[in-house]
Parts: structure tokens; sequence; C-alpha cells
């Protein structure tokens, strides 16, 4: 397995890394602050890293890849680092994903932007969503209104109720033929 060079800007540090797994999950193997929501599936573009040298060195950009950001690498020189994997050496900027890790200027208003819930707050939010859910259900909602009505419900096996029609048109009576 072949280990090429990464340069991280703007720390300047350098970090070895393989050409087998993509950027995004070797840098946070090597413990980056790289924003994520999609977990590498190239649907949310969080990922995204700037390429200041070496984009020959890296993989050629995915559909799924150029389907979110377009065919715009030219000039954004912008790449998700979890469609990316590496051929070479690269030097990679990510500063993005550090300033907006922290909120504040002075180190000391340091804070993650995320906000962090505590375990007991995460649970009653939870509980609060589900009473919301069987208020749903009891209320006068659309929630299976065909239930509330005692139908049945659209799918079952019973033969759908009639409503009306269906029937024969009745003949139409000559005077001549009665007599
Ligand atoms: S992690 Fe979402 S696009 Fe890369």
């Amino acid at each position: 397995m072949s280990n090429f060079k990464v340069t991280l800007l703007p720390s300047g540090e350098v970090l070895d890394f393989n050409g087998e797994e993509n950027l995004l999950t070797q840098l946070k193997g090597a413990g980056k602050k790289i924003k994520s929501s999609c977990g590498g599936c190239a649907t949310c573009s969080d990922c995204m890293i700037v390429v200041k040298s070496g984009e020959e060195n890296l993989t050629p950009q995915s559909f799924e890849e150029l389907r979110l950001l377009g065919n715009v690498f030219h000039i954004t020189k912008e790449r998700l680092s979890c469609q990316t994997r590496l051929t070479g050496d690269v030097t990679i900027d990510i500063s993005a994903h550090e300033k907006n890790t922290f909120t504040g200027k002075n180190e000391s208003d340091k804070k993650p932007q995320t906000k962090v819930r505590k375990k007991e707050e995460v649970e009653s939010i939870l509980k609060e969503r589900e009473e919301k859910v069987v208020q749903g259900k009891n209320g006068d909602t659309w929630f299976k209104h065909w239930e509330k009505n005692g139908d049945e419900a659209p799918d079952s096996q019973n033969k759908p109720k009639k409503l009306g029609g269906n029937k024969r048109p009745k003949p139409f009576k000559f005077s001549d033929s009665e007599e």
C-alpha cells in the first residue's frame, strides 16, 4: 500500500495518507474535524475541501460528485473529500471546516457551533414528539381518517364499499308496448 504526502493548509501539517481510503475517512482518522452530514454518500457537500496543488494526483470526479458540485472544478478547485482518493501528493485547504467549528474571534470565545444537548434534554424532546404523534392519531387530523369513520382500510381484503351506481338503467317504457 503506497503512502502519499498530504499537506494541510492553513496549518502546513504534512500527513501520510494511503490511496485506498477516501480523504474524508483518512482526515477524520487523523483527528481533523471535517464536516459531513450524509456519511460519505455524496449528497450533502459538507465535506468539501479546496485543492491548492496536486489536483492531478486525485481520482477523477465521480458521477455523484459532478451531480452535486457541477463541472466547475477548474474554477472553484473544490472536491468532495468523501469521493476523493489519492494517487500522489497533494496540498489541500481545510480552513473552511476549522472556521465553522468555532464561533467568536478570540481564543477564549471558542465554542462548538453544534448544539450539544444533554441526555435528559434529548429524552424530553423525544417524549414530546411521541406525544404529538399520539395526539395526531387520536385528534381530529388526517391520520387514518377511514378508521375513524368505522370503515375498512382501503387495502383490506373485503370488497370496497359500493357508493351508489352499479345498477342497470331501467328500460324506457313506450306507451305503445304497454298496450
Ligand atoms: S460527506 Fe456528504 S458529500 Fe461528502
